[in-house]
Formats: structure tokens, C-alpha cells, sequence
């Protein structure tokens, strides 16, 4: 909400307003596919055109957020350039390059860009490169490397979004450490229950050896990726609802439909909103998707 509506209207703050650090949430499933970057982007450019200060985070080696949101041009140049992602900043340096023969330190402003997707808005991005995975291979005491590197920043961001990749590894404990909401994005299809067993385990242990960590679950949202959904895909929403209940899980009441929109405004780094192209029932599902979220986040 815009300070000047609040202050107009006299209306309480939200409790992260109250103490002024930003709303971290990961995008999170251990199955691939489902739609993690598509709607962690959708919700971050829908959050920046409503006003809030909004950092992107790509922790997937893919880097499918990054070049989403740069374009793909201009993530080349950044890799060209041999300029800062979030591999450097999880490994403390920088290593030689061009103007700089030997190591330098770096620090997470070094590796934010910002405004990535327009000038006027406050939506900015700390980038991935492939070589995030030279993290899997070299884990120990990297865990709390973007949370502390993120406290450095909490009061310059309302809301901050964690792209995740589908795989369970020390990425995963990063994403929970930085933090405070997960969001499920399920594709309604064979084996789409799989990874919820696997998620709800490794939250479990996570809260257990972390007990002074609060992450909470902020639900799952049913993303119909497939343009003909079968007798498979109700099936599939009925098993993910059960689990969901089992785990205590909340439903997004907001569904995503299939639309070559979200394909399409990947592509072109575009606010489905905002598009010719996307029919009213994808405009109105993301919109609908996102100011849930933030509504159940407080943002
Ligand atoms: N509702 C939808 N309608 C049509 N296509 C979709 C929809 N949601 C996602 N897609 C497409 O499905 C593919 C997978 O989506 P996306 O990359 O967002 O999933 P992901 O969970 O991030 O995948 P990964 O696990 O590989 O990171 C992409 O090509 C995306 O454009
Ligand atoms: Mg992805």
C-alpha cells in the first residue's frame, strides 16, 4: 500500500512495515517444472508495480530468473563481463580479472543490479551464473552466506523473492535460511505429490536442527502448465490437497490456467499484466496469485 494511502486513511502498518525489514520468501518444490521462476518472476514485476521495493534472488543454476529479467543479451553481457553474481558472494571473493589482478572482497551491493526490468520501478536482481554449482560440490559454511549478506539490506527492500531449484541440496538450506515464507508452486500431473513428501521433510528437519528460525509456509499454489489437463491432473490436485492437509498446508484459493502468456512474457521479461497478448482469465489469476501471497506474507 502507498505510504500516502495509509497516512490518508490512517491505517495500521503491517507488522514487517512496523519494524522495517523486508519479507523474504523462496519459491521452493523438489519437483522440476511447476512453475517456480515463472511465478516467483510474475509476483516480484506485480509487487514492483505496486509500489514495493522488490529484490529478486536467483538460486538455481539454471539462472532462468536471471535471464528472464535481464533478457537474454544482457545476460551474456554480465557473464562476458565476468561481473559479480550470488556464486561470488556465497564464496566471499571475487576472483582475478580483467582490472583487478588478484582476489577482491565483494559484497552484495556489488552483485545487485538494479532496476532490471524498468527504470521506474524498484525491482532489482542478484543474478546466478551455471557455476552456482560449484557450490553443491563445495558446501560447508556456506548455509548462512545470503541470509547475513541479506540482513545488510533488509531495510532497503519491502519484499525480497527466492527463485529455487528443484533439487534438494545445500541451495535449499541457503533459500530457508534467507527466508521467512515458502510458497509451493505445483503442476497438477503424474508424480506431482512426489516432491511434497520430500519438501515437507527436509522443512521438518530444518525447523528441528533450527529452532530459532521461523519459516513459515505460506502455501501451495496449483499451476496448470499443461494446456489439456486429464482425468490425471484431477487426480492429482485431490493427492496434493490430501498431503497438503496432512502437513497443515494452506491452498492458494488462486489457481494459475494454462497460457502461452506465461511463456511468451518470459521471454519478453513482460508483466503478463501489462501484455496485449494474455487473455483476461491469466491476467486476473496472476493478479489474483500475487496480491494473495502478499496478503498472507503481510507485504
Ligand atoms: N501456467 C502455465 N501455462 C503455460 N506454460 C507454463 C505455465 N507455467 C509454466 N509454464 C512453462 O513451463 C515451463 C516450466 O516453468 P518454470 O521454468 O517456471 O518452472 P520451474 O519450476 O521454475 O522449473 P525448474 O524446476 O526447471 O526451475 C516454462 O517453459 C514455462 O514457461
Ligand atoms: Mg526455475
Amino acid at each position: 500500500m502507498p505510504v500516502s494511502t495509509q497516512r490518508r486513511y490512517n491505517l495500521p502498518r503491517s507488522p514487517n512495515e512496523r519494524i522495517n525489514v523486508s519479507v523474504n520468501v523462496s519459491f521452493i518444490n523438489m519437483k522440476g517444472g511447476v512453475g517456480k521462476t515463472s511465478l516467483a518472476m510474475q509476483a516480484a514485476i506485480y509487487a514492483a508495480w505496486n509500489e514495493k521495493r522488490v529484490l529478486a534472488i536467483d538460486l538455481d543454476p539454471q539462472s532462468n530468473l536471471s535471464q528472464a529479467l535481464l533478457g537474454p543479451s544482457e545476460y551474456v553481457k554480465l557473464l562476458k563481463a565476468s561481473k559479480p553474481t550470488v556464486v561470488q558472494l556465497l564464496e566471499d571473493y571475487q576472483p582475478a580479472s580483467f582490472g583487478a589482478p588478484g582476489p577482491q572482497p565483494v559484497t552484495i551491493q556489488d552483485v545487485i543490479i538494479k532496476n532490471v526490468w524498468s527504470k521506474n520501478l524498484c525491482l532489482h536482481l542478484l543474478p546466478c551464473r551455471l557455476e552456482l554449482s560449484r557450490v553443491l560440490r563445495n558446501p560447508a559454511g556456506k548455509e548462512r552466506k545470503l541470509a547475513k549478506a541479506l540482513a545488510k539490506v533488509a531495510s532497503d527492500y519491502d519484499l525480497v523473492i527466492i527463485d529455487c531449484a528443484p533439487t534438494e541440496s545445500v541451495l535449499t538450506d541457503i533459500a530457508y535460511f534467507a527466508s521467512g515464507y515458502v510458497v509451493v508452486p505445483v503442476k497438477p500431473e503424474f508424480l506431482a505429490a512426489i516432491g511434497l513428501p520430500l519438501l515437507a521433510r527436509s522443512l521438518e528437519t530444518f525447523r528441528r536442527e533450527n529452532d530459532d528460525h521461523v519459516i513459515n509456509m505460506a502455501g501451495v499454489v496449483f499451476n496448470h502448465g499443461d494446456y489439456q489437463p486429464g482425468p490425471e491432473a484431477k487426480l492429482s490436485v485431490r493427492e496434493v490437497r490430501t498431503l497438503a492437509k496432512e502437513h497443515g498446508w494452506p491452498i492458494f484459493a488462486n489457481e494459475v490456467p494454462h497460457s502461452k502468456a506465461i511463456p511468451k512474457s518470459a521471454r519478453e521479461a513482460s508483466a503478463i499484466e501489462h501484455t496485449s497478448y494474455a487473455r483476461s482469465g491469466i491476467k486476473q489469476a496472476i493478479v489474483g496469485f500475487s496480491a494473495e501471497l502478499f496478503q498472507k506474507v503481510g507485504v
